[in-house]
């Protein structure tokens, strides 16, 4: 697999677990069902030590349309992988250059993952680079930081920002059982 630069990016070297996570992409792609663009896109997510599947899925009404990554993340949610922290994602499509994901998928992957996920992206040439959120996002909306209260979600620890935090206990805190 060559490790290709992102224009503009910083990237990082390509981990046995990015090519693990790049592999489940591959497959998830497969699964896309894109009769209007015919473009496949897949998507893995590492949530803990699951990793979800995700592929685009479009509808008569295109508008419903939904992206990889995005559908690797609800599932995420749905099937209780999201549990876990988001660590890693990986997109795959057939592209010149490894895949781009769109505005909306960036923010999700932000909201799940925090500035510093690991963005693997791909194409089916086999060209892929490492990117880190906040790269591919600089800036992205959080509420808790744009408002003097903050939500009920991360008041009561449900928010993805907490989750964020339950990944990274201080030194000696102990875990609620519910975490
Ligand atoms: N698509 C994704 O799945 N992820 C992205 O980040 C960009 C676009 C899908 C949506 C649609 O099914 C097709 O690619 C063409 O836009």
């Amino acid at each position: 697999m060559a490790k290709k630069k992102a224009a503009g990016r910083r990237t990082e070297r390509l981990s046995r677990e990015d090519l693990v996570l790049i592999g489940a992409a591959r497959v998830a792609r497969e699964r896309a069902h894109a009769p209007w663009s015919r473009f496949k896109v897949g998507a893995a997510a590492r949530f803990g030590d699951d990793i979800v599947h995700g592929c685009n899925v479009e509808f008569d009404v295109y508008g419903l349309t939904n992206c990889a990554e995005r559908t690797a993340v609800f599932a995420a949610f749905a099937n209780g992988a999201a549990k876990a922290p988001l660590t890693a994602i990986a997109v795959i499509a057939d592209t010149p250059e490894p895949v781009s994901p769109c505005g909306a998928c960036r923010q999700v992957m932000f909201e799940c993952g925090g500035a510093d996920l690991r963005v693997i992206l791909a194409n089916t040439r086999g060209d892929a680079c490492v990117v880190r959120m906040a790269d591919l996002l600089p800036g992205g909306f959080q509420l808790e930081a744009q408002i003097a209260t903050p939500p009920v979600a991360a008041r009561t620890g449900a928010g993805p920002a907490a989750s964020r935090r339950r990944s990274k206990p201080a030194k000696g805190a102990a875990r609620g059982k519910d975490e």
